[in-house]
């Protein structure tokens, strides 16, 4: 028998639809097809597993599983739940006739709980998109998913409960979230506040201009002037963030598995801060399966560099280009991917490599060569 339903690719900060496919039929063994990464291909041992803890059994038949479109790369855990629903629907263990209306997503434990994905949001838009009934998803996404409405969020903590529900024994109202008036209470909350800053009249004016005018900023002084604790507060002074900036600020967030559990639509500006040992890939965004840097995480807020000159040389000349275009294109062979990253750069450093040069009070013990080397770095 076949079973189908749908899952989705996330590519870049968009998704597309995928449709997974399981056919049991006599024979032996189990196939994946349709450009699985390895992540996927360990699915079979977790779908096994969450199966027989709950008292499933796996078809010891020939077991095929596609994802359509085949020609497109997939990657991640998230297919665990179409899958094993597909494969129980497949082999008459379950009733249903929703699984094609719904896009399913979700990574299995080996005890039949689900654990929480990436990339909810932008699966989310393109669900309701292609008018899909819903999203069945975990729990712990469920929040980030109901930013999108006219779509049945259904967020489930288990395989027992995605397959209670889609069977109809269980009724799970679905999440709806006012995301407007979420956005509007929450908009502008900041912990730290420019207003913690004592005196400092004229760097406070120069940073009110750079906030004002969206323009870059280096801070330069001795330890303890207070660079840190100013960029920091940088992003309370910025315009409040508008709905459309927010949502694409929390789907690059998302992309990145870095939305909360409790948390929704982002309602301040971003404020990152990589330390200085960081590599290239994880300022600019990339890697094997792709995904955003630093530079994208801070789009449409602050982008920090702490003692700029520790960084090193090749990662300030790589965010040469995605500071002009205000995005970054990522290309691979086949594909190429594009990361939004407008966002204002902040950089500190010391005047000196002791730091105390031109101080008012204590001494600075660096040669003029090494102040000069020093600053142009
Ligand atoms: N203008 C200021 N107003 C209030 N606190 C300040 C001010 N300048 C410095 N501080 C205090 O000094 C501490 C050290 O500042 P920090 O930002 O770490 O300095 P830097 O990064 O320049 O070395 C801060 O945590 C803050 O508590
Ligand atoms: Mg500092």
């Amino acid at each position: 028998m076949v079973a189908k339903t749908f899952g989705s690719a996330v590519h870049g900060v968009d998704a597309k639809t995928i449709a997974v496919e399981v056919d049991v039929s006599q024979g032996q063994k189990f196939f994946l097809t349709g450009l699985p990464d390895n992540a996927i291909k360990e699915s079979q041992h977790r779908v096994e597993s969450a199966m027989k803890s709950l008292h499933y059994f796996f078809p010891r038949n020939k077991v095929v599983v596609n994802l359509a479109p085949a020609d497109i790369r997939k990657e991640g855990s998230a297919y665990d739940l179409p899958i094993a629903l597909c494969i129980l629907s497949a082999s008459g263990q379950i009733e249903t006739e929703l699984l094609e209306q719904y896009v399913i997503m979700g990574e299995l434990s080996l005890d039949g709980k689900l654990r929480p994905i990436k990339g909810v949001l932008p699966i989310s838009i393109q669900s309701r998109k292609e008018n899909f009934k819903g999203l069945i998803l975990p729990k712990a996404n469920a929040r980030e998913a109901a930013i999108v409405n006219n779509l049945d969020i259904i967020g489930v903590e288990t395989l027992q409960e995605a397959i209670d529900f889609i069977e109809g024994h269980l009724v799970i109202e679905p999440l709806v979230v006012d995301t407007r008036e979420v956005f509007q209470s929450k908009l502008n909350s900041y912990d730290a506040d420019f207003r913690d800053v004592q005196g400092q009249e004229n760097i406070k004016r120069a940073l009110e201009i750079a906030a004002a005018g969206g323009h870059n900023a280096i801070m330069i002084g001795p330890p303890g002037a207070g660079k840190t604790m100013l960029a920091k507060r940088l992003p309370s002074i910025l315009p409040p963030l508008t709905l459309n900036e927010a949502l694409e600020t929390t789907k690059i967030h998302s992309v990145a598995g870095k939305v909360g559990s409790d948390a929704s639509l982002m309602t301040t500006r971003p404020f990152r801060s990589p330390h200085h040992t960081i590599s290239d890939v994880a300022l600019v965004g990339g890697g094997g399966n792709p995904q955003p840097g630093e530079i994208s995480l801070s789009h449409n807020g602050v982008l920090f560099l702490d003692e700029l000159p520790e960084f090193k040389r090749t990662v300030l000349e790589v965010m040469r280009q995605p500071m002009e275009e205000r995005r970054v294109t990522i290309s691979r062979a086949k594909v190429s991917i594009d990361y939004p990253a407008n966002f204002m750069l902040v950089a500190s450093m010391n005047p000196c490599p002791c730091g105390y040069y031109h101080h008012p009070e204590k001494e600075c013990v660096c040669g003029p060569g090494i102040v000069q080397r020093y600053l142009s770095k």
